[in-house]
Parts: C-alpha cells; sequence; structure tokens
C-alpha cells in the first residue's frame, strides 16, 4: 500500500492500542461514572482524530457521549498557517458538561489553542484535552494539555488519521512520510 512513499514506521499498531489503553485508564479515573455534571462528552476532532476518538471511547470503562468538530488549519500544505476555520461545529450546547477534546496531533499548538478558547466560552464545567501525539520542537505557543500519548519529532507523519493531502489517513500505524512526497 502506497509504494515507498513511507520512510519509516514511527509507532506501531500495537503501540498506539496499548497507549491507548494507558490514558483510557488515567482518564477514567478523573470522571466518576455517575458524574452529576452527566456522562463525559468527547469532542472529536475531524479527521485528523478519527481513529484514536472510537479506539479511546472504546477503551474506556466510564459511559462517554461523542461530538465532532470539523476545524481546518493545514489544507493540503505541510505546515500549519495558524488561520483555524470552523467546517462543522458541534451540534450539542456544552454548557455545564465535562468535556474532553480528542485530538490526534499537536503541532504547532495553533489548532488547539484557538479550539481550547472557543469551547471554553461555551462554559463547560471541565475542559481538557488529550492528544495521541505532540511534537515539542514545533509548538509555537503554550496548550495545556492534560494526557498526551507520545511526543514525537519535528517530522511529517502520516497514518491513524494523519493525512497528506487527504491521503495515509488509513494506514493503521504512525508512519514518517518520504520527503520526495511533498517536494
Ligand atoms: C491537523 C491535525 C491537528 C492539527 C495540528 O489537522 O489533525 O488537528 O492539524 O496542527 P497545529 O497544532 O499546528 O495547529 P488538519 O488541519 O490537517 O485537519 P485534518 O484533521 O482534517 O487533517
Ligand atoms: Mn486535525
Ligand atoms: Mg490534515
Amino acid at each position: 500500500m502506497y509504494g515507498d512513499d513511507i520512510a519509516s514506521v514511527l509507532i506501531t499498531q500495537e503501540e498506539i492500542a496499548a497507549k491507548t489503553k494507558e490514558l483510557a485508564e488515567l482518564i477514567a479515573k478523573r470522571y466518576p461514572a455517575d458524574a452529576p455534571e452527566g456522562d463525559l462528552l468527547l469532542v472529536g476532532v475531524l479527521k485528523g482524530a478519527i481513529f484514536f476518538m472510537t479506539d479511546l471511547a472504546k477503551a474506556l470503562s466510564i459511559p462517554t457521549q461523542m461530538e465532532f468538530m470539523a476545524v481546518s488549519s493545514y489544507g493540503s500544505s505541510t505546515s500549519s498557517s495558524g488561520v483555524v476555520r470552523i467546517m462543522k461545529d458541534l451540534d450539542k450546547d456544552i454548557a455545564g458538561r465535562n468535556v474532553l477534546i480528542v485530538e490526534d496531533i499537536i503541532d504547532s499548538g495553533l489548532t488547539l489553542s484557538w479550539l481550547k478558547r472557543n469551547l471554553s466560552t461555551r462554559n463547560p464545567a471541565s475542559l481538557e484535552v488529550v492528544t495521541l501525539l505532540r511534537k515539542p520542537d514545533a509548538l509555537r505557543t503554550h496548550v495545556d494539555v492534560a494526557h498526551v500519548g507520545f511526543d514525537i519529532p519535528n517530522e511529517f507523519v502520516v497514518g491513524y488519521g494523519l493525512d497528506y493531502a487527504e491521503r495515509y489517513r488509513d494506514l493503521p500505524y504512525i508512519g514518517t512520510l518520504d520527503p520526495k512526497v511533498y517536494s
């Protein structure tokens, strides 16, 4: 699949599954199953977070509800523009709810920092973030993130939801993209 576009496998399917289980256990401890705020509301950020969102929800031992938002900051470029557009907003009011934003990756941090500000104006009871991946060397703004799966080097990665120009999301692992693909 995809010929030799993938230069290396950075995180295997098995490593993703083990980390997801570990994160799910930590998250389940933070939210009582019968919280007065209702079920934990997972807000998945389309499209990148789709696989992590569904696998995390299945791994959690507490009831959760799922909502999705689609925002876009990259388009088909490999670097973040910092311009965030809402392509699809939440369907439901989140006031008074425990909200956990689920992201696939924090790169510059601009998308998430914008999203946290946006959602916090809607008065959730709590607002935290879980991300599978983070690139510490690419951060351009500070964002508080409660749970991080893996800190990774500042390379362009694809797979498990992450795309380059909408391709490679369907790979079951995280791989680095051969620079020949985007240069
Ligand atoms: C990617 C990724 C994160 C965001 C991270 O989404 O899924 O949401 O960029 O970048 P940042 O920290 O530099 O802001 P993208 O905008 O490519 O949309 P997608 O999820 O539909 O691929
Ligand atoms: Mn995304
Ligand atoms: Mg993308």
